[in-house]
Formats: structure tokens, C-alpha cells, sequence
């Protein structure tokens, strides 16, 4: 297992080039599912979960190319059950369902387990699907959707902690090959839906509202093939963000979206974070010492749960108290302790976490738990004086392409350490 060594303490200068997001290229890569013709999805980023979903993609009988960063799928005949360990393994393949359902009347698919940031129940998936008509049956750790005839419907999809971004995807691309018209209340309105029902209507669906709580799909016969470009990451582009900021650096982050960003754009700017935006382009930068601020991670546009963990790092180094609420997922502080390793003063009460920032950094052996856990990690080894080893780092190609490449590119000492 490969591990990352970052020698901190050094100011990151330079310019960064923003990835094509993960959170929105998985769904789209789903949807390709509901046609039988040729699909072109362009800036794909170079991740292990987008090369899990291309292999559980074929495992369904998709043809599936993957050149730099261009992915072709054609999906002319498919069935509808893939690989149970391929599918349970990545959260993120839950996605396929709708797509199945929708094309085939029929899907089968492994229950996503839980995973370290919580018990992420898929409840609200199944809520949507039934609602569209499906017969389901969940046993040997399957879900087996099946029915005659889908038909539209209206669904609440709002749960415990508000709108479910995967799911309002999945009821969707089931929704947009129904009977009738379907509307989604209490939808999610992140970026990737939207930028799903982009390519959905591409495809020739007819859907309006995305982005808003309430979506309306008027269900069509078939749908053709298309070509679309994936939105930036939104999520590495505040984590480099936040790597200029708590190395007090100066970055110029390029291909990026600041209006996805805003929340996060908007208490960095109330900690004393230098943020001129142009276009596609941010300049981040920090001269002299912050002022700590309150987060409160929510549903789209609030501040988004997938930055807690790096803005936490910033926090660290920020002389004063803040407080760092996680309203999302129920057990997502698992980098606290990591942190606490390399010096941070952090305590956890309840869904919030008490940070007493201020205390220099020192570098020290430290495990990623899970995706932006390991990135904040990353940020930590950056601003902490001496060595920091970040070990489990398969986490963090999950979701970050090249990362290391790009900080070092901005002048961060960090390599890859390949275990023998
Ligand atoms: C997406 O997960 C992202 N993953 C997550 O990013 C992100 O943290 C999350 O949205 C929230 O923004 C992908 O897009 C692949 P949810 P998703 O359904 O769709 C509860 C990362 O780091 N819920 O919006 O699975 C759920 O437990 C990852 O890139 C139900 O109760 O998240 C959670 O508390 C991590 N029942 C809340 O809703 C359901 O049926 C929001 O989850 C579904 C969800």
C-alpha cells in the first residue's frame, strides 16, 4: 500500500489545473446504461472509482473505452445484475439502478454496506423506485427491482438529513423512461444532478428544475446517444484552495467553478483568505494570521460535508476556538484523532467538533480512514514542521487525480512511498 512523505512547512506558490469532478462522473457514467447507442463522456479524471465503475459497467455487458481522458461506453445489450463484489465494494455503483430499471424494467444490484463516515442507508432510493412502480426484493445482500410497467409518479425524496444526492440521481434515470410525468420533491440541487440532467437531456430526456428541490420528468420512449464534458471538482478545487491558505501560499487554482463553491469561497473569505475570482480561475491567497470561523456542513449551496475535514486542518492553524458541526453523515470525524497526532487541539461534542487552533503542527505517522479524511490529512503534513507520513493513501486516489503531482508542482516536498 502506497503511503505519501510531506516534509511541511513550505509555502505553496504557482498555478493548478482543476480536475473533471468524481461526484459527477460516476452518474453520468450510469445513465449511459439507459441507451443502446454510443456515449462520450470528455474530462474524465484519471480515479480508482472510475475505473471500478468501467469495470462494473462491462461486468453488465457495456462496451467501455477508457483514452486519456475521454470515456466511451456503448451499452447496446445488457442484463440487469453485474459483479456483487465490484458493485458492493464502491458506494458510488448504487447509481446503476435507476439506469437498469429505467432501460430494462429489471435491476439487480449488492446493497452498498456502510462505510466509515456513516450507515448511509439507501431507504430513499427504494422509496423513489416503488413510487415509480417496482416490485422490490432485498435478500442475499441483493436488491431486486423488477416491473411490468413504470409509471410517474410524485416522490418525496427528502430524509433525516435533508436531500440524498445519489438518490435523486438514481430516481432520475429511472424516471426519464417511465410513463408520464414523475416530479422530485425535495430533490438535491448539487452541481453533479444538475450537470446529470444536462446530459440526460442531451440524451433527448425531457427534464426542468434541476437544481432546485423540485424536479419534473416527462418520461420518453428511448433515448439516443450523446457527448458531454464533466464539470470541475468543485471539492479538490476547495481543498487546494485550503492547501494555499493553511501553508500561506499564494495559488492560482485554474478550470474551476467558484460559483459551486461559494459556501466554502465565503468562509474562507471570512477567515481573512485572500479570494479573487476571474472566470474559471481563483487566486488564493494568505498573507499573515487568520480569524477562526463556525462551519455547519449542509445540503447544496451550504457548505458542502466532502470540505469539513480540510477546513477543520485550517482551523488547527488558526489562533482562537471554532466550532465544526457535521449535520450530514453521523460518524465523520475520523480524522480528529489523526490530526490530534500531529499536535491539533481538537475535542468532538455530540455532531460538533471543538478546535483550539494555533498550536504549531509537528510531523508524525498518520493512517486515512477515508477520502477527504485522507486529504486533510495531506493539507496537515503540508503546514506541520518536519515529516508526515500518510499511510493508506488508496483512499485518496479514490477521489483526487494525481494529487501529489499537483502540489508538488506548486512546490510541496511530498512523494510516494510504493510499499515493498
Ligand atoms: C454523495 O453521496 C457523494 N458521493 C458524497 O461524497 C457526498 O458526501 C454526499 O453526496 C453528500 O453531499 C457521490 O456522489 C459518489 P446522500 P450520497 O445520499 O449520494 C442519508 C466523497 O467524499 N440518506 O446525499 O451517497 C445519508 O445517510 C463522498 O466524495 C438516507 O438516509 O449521499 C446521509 O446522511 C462521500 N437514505 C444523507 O442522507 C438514503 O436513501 C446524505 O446522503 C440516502 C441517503
Amino acid at each position: 500500500m502506497d503511503s505519501l512523505l510531506i516534509k511541511g512547512g513550505v509555502p505553496l506558490h504557482g498555478e493548478v489545473t482543476i480536475s473533471g469532478a468524481k461526484n459527477a462522473v460516476l452518474p453520468l457514467m450510469a445513465a449511459t446504461l439507459l441507451t443502446a447507442e454510443p456515449c462520450v463522456i470528455r474530462r474524465v479524471p484519471d480515479l480508482s472509482d472510475v475505473q471500478f465503475m468501467a469495470q462494473i459497467l462491462s461486468s453488465l455487458g457495456a462496451k467501455v473505452t477508457v483514452k486519456d481522458d475521454t470515456v466511451t461506453v456503448r451499452a447496446a445489450k445488457i442484463k440487469p445484475f453485474g459483479d456483487y463484489d465490484l458493485i458492493r465494494k464502491m458506494r458510488g455503483s448504487i447509481c446503476i439502478l435507476g439506469p437498469l430499471l429505467g432501460r430494462l424494467r429489471h435491476a439487480r444490484v449488492s446493497l452498498p454496506g456502510g462505510c466509515v463516515i456513516g450507515t448511509r442507508p439507501i431507504d430513499l432510493h427504494l422509496k423513489g423506485m416503488e413510487a415509480l412502480g417496482a416490485k422490490l426484493t432485498i435478500e442475499n445482500g441483493y436488491v431486486d427491482a423488477a416491473t411490468k410497467r413504470l409509471v410517474g409518479s410524485d416522490i418525496f425524496l427528502g430524509g433525516r438529513a435533508g436531500p440524498t444526492v445519489l438518490g435523486t440521481a438514481n430516481v432520475m434515470m429511472a424516471a426519464v423512461l417511465a410513463e408520464g410525468v414523475t416530479t422530485i420533491e425535495s430533490a438535491a440541487c448539487e452541481p453533479e444532478v444538475v450537470d446529470l440532467a444536462f446530459f440526460l437531456t442531451e440524451m433527448g430526456a425531457r427534464i426542468s428544475g434541476a437544481g432546485s428541490p423540485t424536479i419534473t420528468i416527462t418520461g420518453v420512449k428511448e433515448l439516443h446517444g450523446a457527448e458531454h464534458s464533466v464539470i470541475p471538482d468543485r471539492i479538490e478545487a476547495a481543498t487546494f484552495a485550503i492547501a494555499a491558505a493553511v501553508t500561506n501560499g499564494d495559488v492560482t487554482i485554474h478550470g474551476a467553478r467558484p460559483d459551486h463553491m461559494s459556501a466554502v469561497l465565503d468562509k474562507l473569505k471570512d477567515s481573512g483568505v485572500h479570494i479573487d475570482r476571474k472566470g474559471l480561475t481563483l487566486h488564493v491567497r494568505r498573507n499573515g494570521s487568520l480569524k477562526p470561523v463556525d462551519v455547519t456542513t449542509q445540503p447544496y449551496a451550504g457548505f458542502p460535508t466532502d470540505v469539513q475535514a480540510q477546513m477543520m486542518v485550517l482551523m488547527t492553524v488558526t489562533p482562537g476556538l471554532s466550532i465544526i458541526s457535521e449535520r450530514i453523515f453521523e460518524s465523520r470525524f475520523m480524522h480528529v484523532s489523526e490530526l490530534a497526532r500531529l499536535g491539533a487541539e481538537i475535542s468532538i461534542e455530540g455532531p460538533s467538533a471543538i478546535v483550539k487552533g494555533g498550536r504549531p503542527l509537528s510531523g508524525a505517522p498518520v493512517m486515512a480512514s477515508d477520502l477527504r479524511a485522507s486529504a486533510a490529512l495531506v493539507l496537515a503534513g503540508l503546514a506541520a514542521k518536519g515529516e508526515t507520513q500518510v499511510n493508506r493513501i488508496y483512499h485518496l486516489d479514490r477521489g483526487y487525480e494525481r494529487i501529489d503531482q499537483k502540489l508538488r508542482g506548486l512546490g510541496a516536498r511530498i512523494q510516494r512511498v510504493q510499499e515493498k
